[in-house]
């Protein structure tokens, strides 16, 4: 798309409510790189729990004193998460990780380490950003918000479905649901919806209609600027 800014599309939402693959679909229909920022959580999160220290003794400084180790290296259409390195991605999305970055994310040093990775990122190409206030901590200056939310059933048995690779037990949503609002609960505070954001409530639609959507009213809003 033209213009002499990049184009920043921000794709904010609650947990499991589809940000991230909608996210790296929407970038590679546009020529865009997507920057996940819950990615930048995990690892530095990832970095901590390789430490060995307890998370008691995680103090602010300990917490960005990990973020050399971290790394976003530039793909075609994405950014590959590195620790020391070495590309993590398996290691950051597994439930170690995921039971602990809510304690790393409410940090406000870590936040502010955090969004100026993002930042940087985001500096010489479009992008499609995906995370809880990207709209309006990072890029309230963005192209075009997204909020994305859905029923916390209808996300838990998507999230269930990719974990398990099979469709999920009634018994077995609940529980993931259970978690998923308890979730929620922890990360309320971060999770920020701008008040010029385009909400989509993806309950109904198949994550290809999400995309169309989103790729549709960033067409929209890139031949009205
Ligand atoms: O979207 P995710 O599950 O990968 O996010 C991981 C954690 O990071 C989750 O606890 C929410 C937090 N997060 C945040 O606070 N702000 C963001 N912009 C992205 C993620």
């Amino acid at each position: 798309m033209s213009g002499d800014r990049n184009v920043v599309i921000t794709i904010d939402g609650p947990a499991a409510s589809g940000k991230s693959s909608t996210a790296q679909w929407v970038a590679e229909k546009l020529g865009f790189r997507h920057v996940d920022s819950g990615s930048l959580y995990r690892a530095l999160t990832a970095a901590l729990l390789r430490q060995g220290a307890p998370p008691e003794r995680w103090t602010p400084a300990v917490m960005t004193g990990q973020g050399s180790r971290v790394a976003l290296r530039p793909e075609p259409t994405s950014f590959l998460t590195l620790i020391d390195g070495v590309p993590a991605e398996e290691e950051i999305r597994g439930t170690l990780v995921t039971s602990h970055v809510s304690l790393v994310a409410r940090v406000p040093e870590v936040r502010a380490w955090v969004n100026a990775r993002v930042r940087e990122a985001a500096q010489d190409h479009d992008v499609v950003v995906d995370g809880r206030d990207m709209g309006t901590a990072v890029f309230p200056e963005a192209t075009l918000k997204i909020f994305l939310i859905a029923d916390p059933w209808e996300r838990a048995r998507r999230r269930l479905a990719q974990r398990l690779e099979r469709g999920a037990t009634e018994e077995e949503i609940a529980a993931e649901t259970a978690l998923l609002v308890q979730r929620d609960a922890r990360d309320a505070t971060q999770t920020v919806q701008a008040k010029d954001a385009v909400v989509l409530d993806t309950t109904y639609l198949t994550q290809a209609e999400q995309v169309e959507r989103i790729v549709a009213l960033a067409r929209a809003v890139s031949h009205e600027a």
